[in-house]
This record gives C-alpha cells, structure tokens and sequence, in this order.
C-alpha cells in the first residue's frame, strides 16, 4: 500500500467535519458524471481583523475514499483562512496532506475543489442576516433521491442555490 493510500485509509477511519451544517452561510455542490459521486460542502464564515473568514467547513460525501478522505482534509484545512486565502487553493493544495493522488483519482480531489468553488461563489454578504439558505437544510441523500427519482440516473451538476428546491 502506499504512502498516500495509508493516509487516505487514517483519514476516512476517522473522518473530520463530515456532516451537514445547519447554521452555515453557504453551501455548494459538485458531482462527476463519469464515477456518479457526489460531494457537498457548506461554510460558516466570521470576521477577524476586517476581514471575513471561514469559521468553520463541514462536507458530505457519496463518493469514493478519496473523495472522503480530501474533502475531510480540506475542511480541517480551510477553518481560519480567508475567502481571498480559499480561492487561492487548488485540489492539489487541498489534497496535499495526502500526498500526491494517483491520476486516475485527481479527479476526487477536484470535485472537493469544485464544492469549495460553489460554496464560496454562493455565498452572498447578506445571507447571514437573512432568511436560512433553504438549501443549507437538505441532505446531499435528499438531493441525490430526488435527482434519481424525477430523472431516472443521476446527473451531476453544479447546483445553485434554490435550484434543488425540487420537492
Ligand atoms: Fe469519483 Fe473518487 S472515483 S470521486
């Protein structure tokens, strides 16, 4: 086994932030159409010095090992950064705890990444003060049902807020 194949199995034994997170300010989605995973992730941001940062980060996943495995690295990872500071961060950047990923699995990285890219592009400066993002509410396996049930498979796409409102 390798290095990066141990440290992915130390990290889905004891994932970190997996779970949906009621009170976030954000939530984006992501999904590849090629292996049908999954991966969610929602931000709660605060304020420090001026600047806003991510308090905290929490995911869901239905995806591989991989998937899991980065995402729960990237969330520990992004806890305290700025939202200039998580723009900034590639999938190689937040998989890097895990050393570098076979090519065939970049792409669970990426999708990690692409969560990250809708969570903060979703993100507006008045969400906090407003109404809970309906969105922030749903389960990922909600989601996923419901894209089953009213196509038949499951298409992955990159979700904007409101869109899954789909009940
Ligand atoms: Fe698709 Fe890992 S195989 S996310």
């Amino acid at each position: 086994m390798s290095d990066t194949d141990t440290k992915i199995q130390e990290a889905i034994a004891n994932p970190q932030n997996m779970g949906e997170m009621s009170d976030a300010d954000s939530v984006g989605t992501v999904g590849n159409p090629e292996c049908g995973d999954m991966v969610r992730m929602w931000l709660k941001f605060d304020e420090k010095d001026g600047k806003k940062v991510i308090d905290k980060a929490s995911f869901q996943s239905f995806g591989c090992q991989t998937a899991i495995a980065v995402a729960s690295m990237a969330t520990e990872m992004l806890k305290g950064k700025t939202v200039e500071e998580a723009q900034a961060l590639d999938s190689k950047d937040l998989s890097a705890p895990l050393g570098p990923l076979p090519p065939m699995k970049i792409h669970c990285g990426e999708m990690v990444e692409g969560a990250l890219r809708d969570a903060l592009n979703g993100d507006s400066e008045a969400s906090a003060n407003e109404e809970p993002s309906p969105v922030a509410g749903n389960t990922l396996l909600g989601d996923m049902n419901n894209r089953v049930e009213s196509s038949g498979k499951l298409k992955v796409v990159t979700l904007e807020e409101g869109e899954e409102q789909v009940l």
